[in-house]
């Protein structure tokens, strides 16, 4: 693909190779610099994705093309943002990853106070029966009420579900299809709520769920408790996706009332953008092998080419290829990055975060990795982490482009969450930059909203609380 526009933006990733590097004296091998290439977009690639993005939204909101649409655009029910008065005490649940949380959430004057703790989820329980997730989520909720002498009460409860679902009411939600590693069996197709509520049943944990809400709409509505110009909400973490307010004349499927607000939160669920084969032009051969090692092979591609779950693992790949092919660690690869998901995409983090000249962090993470290294070789293994997280990025950018432009505004603020936007040590700067070059005429605010995915199941619940007092 050509890429004679290349943005100008900070850390372009196949620019990275550090020209200055007196280690690197020769210059890279024609095959590292065709990997790093492949990672590249240019500023017009990106506005075909965005496009293409523009494109799918509005076939996911028109109700003749939304059965067929890949990017679905779920009403999520959730018709106003906070205004700063709610209050109250409310539980939340938020299930999403591997962690698991439960939340005691106090709501006063504009101000939040949280009392949580976080449960781990296994693999077996990921991956096993409904039964057992949920018997597990009844469990600690159970668990955590006692624990805050709170054992009978029935306080309202807001239930982050960070997965595709399509909402009938406000706690009426199927779930589409699982993401982000879970398969757990007889929950696709099903009422998650009603599910819930079976195990609460079944493990005697008295439970008043109001709302479930997906993790963009819980960041976006914690933000706007304390910003009102936050419009979107956006997650980049283990998954990614976003959330936008929209006019109800514009959302085909809408099937509520009519009734002011005239708006609705669309969950877009733009992880899935791509799965028809649109996306494949901007594709490596390492996004397509990585893809056929998950457990939802040909889903959720745009998701798989931007957030935490994948990065780490297109890198490995990459670092495979080369260490191969004799272009990097002496041409010995070691047991270890031969292993699936090995190389984390918190090595990412540390690695490129690493302001030192000698890259020692990211020697102390291949010589863990069990690999022999030369100074080139960390250049190499840098510009790699670099491409790979620049290209997701841009490419996050490129769909908030599409969103942005929907929307009309001249200025808007963003409210985000998740674990890559927060620790990555350039993520948010990159996408500053990109969004300046891909939205110039607006002025676009990123906000950490942190904490948003279980505070914002509480105000979803708070809210639905005050519009029906
Ligand atoms: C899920 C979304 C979620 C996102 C971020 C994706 O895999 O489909 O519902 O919002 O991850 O957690």
């Amino acid at each position: 693909m050509a890429n004679t526009d290349n943005l100008t933006g900070i850390n372009d990733g196949n620019r990275q190779m550090k020209t200055s590097d007196k280690e690197l004296s020769t210059k890279p091998a024609a095959e590292v610099t065709e990997i790093l290439e492949s990672f590249s977009l240019s500023k017009s690639n990106l506005q075909e994705i965005s496009q293409l993005m523009r494109q799918n939204m509005d076939r996911g909101l028109n109700s003749a093309t939304n059965a067929s649409a890949i990017v679905k655009m779920y009403p999520s029910f959730v018709r106003s943002l906070p205004d700063g008065t709610e209050k109250g005490d409310f539980f939340a649940l938020d299930l999403g990853g591997s962690n698991f949380r439960v939340l005691l959430v106090q709501l006063l004057d504009g101000d939040v106070k949280m009392k949580s703790k976080i449960y781990k989820i296994s693999q077996e329980t990921m991956t096993g029966t409904g039964e057992q997730l949920f018997d597990s989520i009844a469990d600690s909720l159970a668990e955590f009420k006692a624990e805050q002498g709170l054992g009978d009460t029935d306080l309202p409860l807001g239930f982050t579900f960070s997965f595709p679902c399509k909402q009938m009411g406000l706690a009426t939600a199927t779930l589409v299809k699982w993401t982000k590693g879970f398969t757990a069996s007889n929950v696709e197709g099903k009422d998650v709520v009603q599910l819930l509520k079976e195990a609460c049943k079944r493990k005697n944990v008295n439970l008043q769920i109001v709302a479930l809400v997906n993790d963009t709409v819980g960041t976006l509505m914690s933000c706007a408790y304390s910003c009102r110009d936050a419009y979107i909400g956006l997650i980049l973490g283990t998954g990614t996706n976003a959330c936008y307010m929209e006019k109800l004349s514009d959302v085909g499927t809408w099937t509520g009332d009519d009734k002011e607000p005239r708006e609705v939160i669309i969950n877009m669920e733009w992880g899935a953008f791509g799965d028809d084969g649109c996306l494949d032009d901007y594709r490596t051969e390492f996004d397509r092998e990585m893809d056929g090692l998950t457990l939802n092979k040909s889903k959720q591609l745009y998701e798989k080419m931007i957030s935490g779950m994948y990065l780490g693992e297109i890198v490995r790949l990459a670092l495979v290829k080369l260490g191969s092919s004799g272009h990097l660690f002496g041409g010995k690869v070691s047991e270890d990055l031969k292993t699936a998901w090995k190389f984390e995409t918190r090595f990412l983090t540390d690695i490129e975060g690493d302001a030192s000249s000698e890259n020692a962090e990211c020697r102390s993470i291949l010589t863990n990795l069990g690999l022999t290294t030369s100074p080139s070789d960390l250049t190499i293994v840098r510009s790699v982490c670099v491409a790979v997280s620049t290209r997701a990025a841009k490419l996050a950018v490129a769909g908030l482009a599409a969103v942005i432009s929907k929307i009309g505004l001249n200025e808007l603020t963003i409210a985000v969450d998740g674990s890559l936007y927060k620790k990555h040590p350039t993520f948010k700067p990159n996408m500053e930059q990109f969004l300046k070059e891909l939205v110039p005429s607006v002025s676009v605010k990123l906000m950490l909203s942190e904490d948003g995915s279980g505070k914002g199941a509480a105000l979803v619940a708070a809210v639905a609380a005050r519009l029906s007092s």
